[in-house]
């Protein structure tokens, strides 16, 4: 569903088809993306880490405003997208706002990380 005032916004979901912990995957306007609580408002993020690219749906574990990728521990605050611990790129979100009680976000260009080729080389386990 498409806001008939500016088209670039579509609505993801109900903000009570949110759990209040975790990650849900929606498709909206041709994009796949991943939107969760964060306290009383709603953070819509692209799909996958930035570090390398796992799906954050698999991935992804939220512990209160923590955001943590189990593959390589990188974490986020998932309200500010800022960097805690180990990890090196903040976290991107959408454009989001919550009207009559659904998420709704700017849909019309994908947010995407840049990944570099040789970032699996920088990381040993
Ligand atoms: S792929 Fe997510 S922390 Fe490395």
């Amino acid at each position: 569903m498409s806001d008939s005032k500016n088209p670039d916004w579509s609505c993801v979901c109900a903000v009570a088809d949110l759990p209040d912990q975790g990650l849900s995957k929606f498709e909206v306007a041709g994009l796949t993306v991943l939107a969760a609580r964060v306290e009383d408002d709603v953070r819509v993020i692209p799909p996958f880490c930035p570090h390398m690219a796992e799906p954050l749906v698999e991935s992804g574990l939220c512990h209160g405003l923590t955001l943590t990728c189990s593959k390589h521990l990188w974490q986020w605050n998932l309200k500010s997208g800022d960097i805690q611990g180990p990890a090196e790129k903040p976290l991107k979100f959408y454009p989001s706002e919550i009207r009559d009680g659904n998420v709704w976000i700017d849909a019309s260009s994908e947010v995407a990380y840049d990944f570099d080729e040789d970032e699996d080389n920088d990381f040993e386990w």
